[in-house]
């Protein structure tokens, strides 16, 4: 299947943190597999802004390494290169002073679309915003794109809306969460709301409950100074997890429009109960190898910071009454591992018997690797000997399915470089959203802060600290396991 490419509107869109580490790995190869797919139109220019002192022979060639080390030499002939760097200048511009600002302003082009990408430490968001008006950069229709960490609770992030809405319209104001943009998280919204398969059974009736797993086998290495002020509950949970909780849980908005999603996704967040302590299992990685422990790559020897989380959650609404939602996330696991899987009830009745155990009807929803659907469902085991029963995926892996290398799909990134040059925000988080998640998180964490307890330990190359299989025994249930998810229910 050949995938139908429509390209944006031309464009002026300006990187603050141009030379930054986000640009090098996500945004510029991003942008070039765009340009390359005819997604991109060439009169496009995209201006690096930062402090570094480059001329625009050093940037382009700042940027052809970044395109060296993240695309594959196949997918980057050197005449595409070469064109694509005909699209990118470079601006010496200090955030937090007015050097630089006015030759910005006339560089900007009238009739294209303008964005203006912040890539740079949250800190900073204000000040750019705010100079962006003064010298004249912002269009009335402009769009800012703002990273995460988007405040660190809830007072940092109203604070930080109030900023930025001081200056911009709340439809100006583009908030990443790059899980937004996975191609299987939109596919979940496919799934749901474009099949009459599966929105009849999605409630407690006969959903028994729901596991959210996002694995990784790396580290902190390199990022412990953000990280141990952070933890897996303020870097995964506040946001990409409980985007995709969001979009398994919410009711069917009456478009796929951006206000009609984010209202619903709002009411699922509003809905969510505080866990109680019972609820919560904190991890931290150890390793017998020096240097490897979670403790060896922060700066705070002392640090109570968690690398793991798993949670027990509940929904507060006539959809999941009795629903449990488990959570977990981690570094330094098993393997990169990320699936939602929507566990169904058992049949009322077996008219099997008891002997043939119980089997269930779990739709796996696999983020990465090997981004895909599968639809685990019982039948006879073939050939003689009675009737033996086993679940069976009905596979849907996309690459496979489709027709095309998963290497085609636009990663997370380009899809939403592109969607905010469309003008469209189904994909980026509402500034409400993001106060709500806070507004759930802090008690969480001060209650966390309060007990003063170091989370528990967990081998590195594991699933996570006992406690977190434990907190599925006890309800009689079990993690779907991270390595053989993709060949058994
Ligand atoms: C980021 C987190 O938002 O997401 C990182 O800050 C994490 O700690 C990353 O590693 C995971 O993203 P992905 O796309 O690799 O699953």
């Amino acid at each position: 299947m050949v995938s139908r490419v429509i390209p944006v509107e031309a464009f002026d869109l300006v990187i603050f943190g141009g030379t930054g580490d986000l640009a090098r790995r996500r945004i510029f190869p991003g942008l070039f597999r765009r340009f390359r797919a005819g997604q991109m139109p060439p009169n496009s220019r995209i201006v690096g802004a930062a402090r570094r002192q480059l001329d625009r022979d050093g940037y382009r060639a700042f940027v052809t390494e970044a395109l060296s080390e993240f695309v594959p030499e196949s997918a980057r002939p050197e005449d595409d290169v070469r064109t694509f760097l005909g699209c990118i200048e470079h601006l010496i511009l200090d955030a937090a002073s007015d050097s630089g600002w006015d030759a910005l302003s006339g560089m900007l082009r009238d009739g294209v679309v303008r964005a203006f990408y912040f890539s740079v430490a949250p800190s900073l968001f204000g000040t750019l915003a705010e100079r962006l008006r003064k010298h004249g950069c912002a269009s009335p229709a402009c769009r800012i794109v703002v990273e995460k960490p988007f405040g660190r609770d809830l007072e940092s992030a109203r604070e930080l809306n109030r900023i930025l809405r001081n200056h911009f319209d709340e439809s100006q104001i583009y908030r990443i969460d790059h899980y937004l943009g996975k191609e299987t998280v939109q596919n979940l919204m496919a799934v749901r709301f474009g099949n009459v398969l599966f929105e009849p059974l999605w409630h407690a009736q006969f959903v028994d409950h729901v596991q959210i797993t996002v694995a990784e086998s790396v580290g902190v290495d390199g990022r412990g100074s953000y990280y141990d002020k952070a933890g897996a509950m303020r870097d995964m949970i506040q946001n990409h997890l409980m985007q995709l909780l969001c979009l398994i849980a919410m009711e069917p908005p009456s478009r796929f429009d951006p206000d009609a999603v984010r209202d619903e996704k709002l009411k699922v967040i509003r809905a969510i109960e505080r866990p109680a302590p019972r609820d919560i299992v904190r991890g931290r990685y150890v390793s017998a190898v020096p240097g490897e422990s979670y403790l060896d790559q922060v700066e705070n020897a002392d640090s109570r910071t968690e690398s793991f989380i798993a949670l027990r959650l509940r929904i507060s609404n006539w959809r999941w009454a009795g629903v449990p939602f488990y959570l977990r996330t981690g570094k330094r696991m098993a393997a990169r591992h990320s699936e939602i899987s929507i566990v169904f009830k058992t049949a009322p009745h077996s008219i099997f018997g008891q002997t043939l155990g119980q089997h269930r009807n779990v739709l796996a929803i696999r983020l990465q690797p090997n981004e895909g659907i599968n639809l685990f469902v019982t039948i006879k085991e073939p050939g003689p000997g009675g009737m033996r029963l086993v679940d069976v995926p009905l596979d849907m892996t996309f690459a496979e399915a489709l027709g095309r290398g998963v290497e085609d799909a636009p990663a997370a990134y380009e899809r939403l470089i592109m969607d905010v040059i469309r003008g469209n925000q189904t994909l980026f988080m509402r500034g409400d959203e993001v106060e709500q998640a806070w507004a759930w998180t802090d008690p969480i964490i001060k209650d966390w802060r309060e007990r003063d307890e170091h989370p528990d330990s967990y081998q590195v190359g594991t699933n996570g600290p006992e406690g977190a299989a434990a907190l599925l025994h006890g309800d009689g249930r079990k993690w779907r396991d991270i390595d053989d998810t993709q060949d058994s229910a």
